[in-house]
């Protein structure tokens, strides 16, 4: 089985990023083969700064490798580097119907926040279909806000392989419930448009900063509390083990605990996990020329792949293979 995801280098990565998707890919990556890009032609949607867009798209890349991605088990590129799948965007574009691509919820999201989207984002289904497709990708580790697309890839794919014969790789999404959303800062869903991260790699005063300014409700110290509705706890469930969050959950509920001390105990727990990580990742940005080595070898294999794809795309629509017979 292949696995793949992507990630926009819109931000460097937060939390919710790192226990949604980054973590289980990385375990999947253990099992299967694996295809894990940086979505920089999906960025372009909403990030128009070159500089950013650089400066987010290796601190991604070091993200992945920081957090464990192995180079040599896993193929590690940024999406641009494979033109090809701007070509079968455009295959993809012309077996979906736009009434598939008005029902998008990101879509209908952007719409709701402002008026004037551009057709990058009403389009933003088909490539990420392309992207899954054209690597013959079995396994999709996202999100739960992302089910919907990889739902639509799957409805691309069966429409092409249903006018052309049977051509594309049907591939399946691939969420674990218990994380399907990290809620972030205030409560709600862990976003970069909700501005409510914690960063995966920032310095551990930062990092305590942050986690100081987690919502809780006014229960003062003698109150007892509830482990189950509380934003701390909540992300505390990811970080300590289970002995840990009993002992800690006993502690809620009885009277002696602030929200202070609970605060501190995730901050450790937290800080023990992305201590050596975070070493690991300003170490890989202060040496781009690494990062550049690794990429450029990511790319040359998802070229290899992509490349055998669209050939098979190209002649069951029925393109002649000039060029190709001429050479
Ligand atoms: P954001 O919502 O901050 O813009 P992205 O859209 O770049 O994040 O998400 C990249 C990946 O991380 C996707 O697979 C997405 O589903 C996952 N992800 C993002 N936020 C969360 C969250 N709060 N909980 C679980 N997974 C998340
Ligand atoms: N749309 C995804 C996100 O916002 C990123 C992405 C692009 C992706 N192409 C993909 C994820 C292909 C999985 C597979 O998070």
């Amino acid at each position: 089985m292949r696995a793949l995801t992507g990630i926009k280098p819109t931000d460097a990565p937060h939390i919710g990023n790192l226990l949604g998707m980054i973590e289980p890919a990385l375990r999947l990556a253990e099992q299967h083969e694996s295809y894990y890009f940086i979505a920089d032609y999906h960025a372009l949607t909403t990030l128009h700064d070159a500089k950013r867009m650089r400066q987010h798209t290796r601190e991604v890349a070091a993200s992945w490798l920081a957090l464990g991605l192995d180079p040599k088990k896993s193929c590690l590129f940024v999406q641009s580097d494979v033109p090809e799948v701007q070509e079968l965007t455009w295959m993809l574009a012309c077996v979906t119907g736009v009434g598939l691509l008005e029902r998008a919820h990101a879509y209908k999201a952007a719409q709701d926040r402002n008026q004037d989207i551009n057709v990058g984002v009403f389009t933003y289904p088909v490539l990420m279909a392309a992207d899954i497709l054209i690597y013959d990708s079995n396994l999709v580790p996202v999100g739960k806000d992302q089910k919907q697309h990889v739902e639509m890839a799957r409805d691309m794919a069966i429409s092409f392989n249903a006018r052309f014969g049977p051509t594309l790789v049907v591939p399946e999404p691939l969420i674990r419930e218990d994380v399907a959303t990290i809620p972030g800062l205030d409560g709600q869903k862990m976003s970069k448009s909700y501005n409510n991260t914690i960063p995966v790699f920032c310095s551990s005063k930062e990092l305590r900063k942050k986690v100081m300014q987690i919502q809780t409700d006014s229960k003062g110290m003698d109150e007892v509390k509830d482990p189950d509705t509380c934003n701390v706890f909540a992300l505390y469930r990811f970080f300590a083990s289970p002995e840990q969050q009993a002992e800690l959950a006993a502690r809620y509920r009885a009277p002696g605990l602030g929200y202070g001390h609970a605060k501190q105990a995730l901050f450790e727990a937290m800080e023990a996990r992305l201590a050596a990580p975070r070493e690991r990742y300003e170490a890989l940005l202060t040496r781009p020329e690494e990062l550049e080595e690794i990429l450029q070898d990511g790319a040359v294999r998802a070229q290899h792949l992509a490349r055998n794809t669209m050939q098979r795309v190209r002649e069951a629509c029925g393109f002649l293979p000039t060029l190709r017979t001429a050479r």
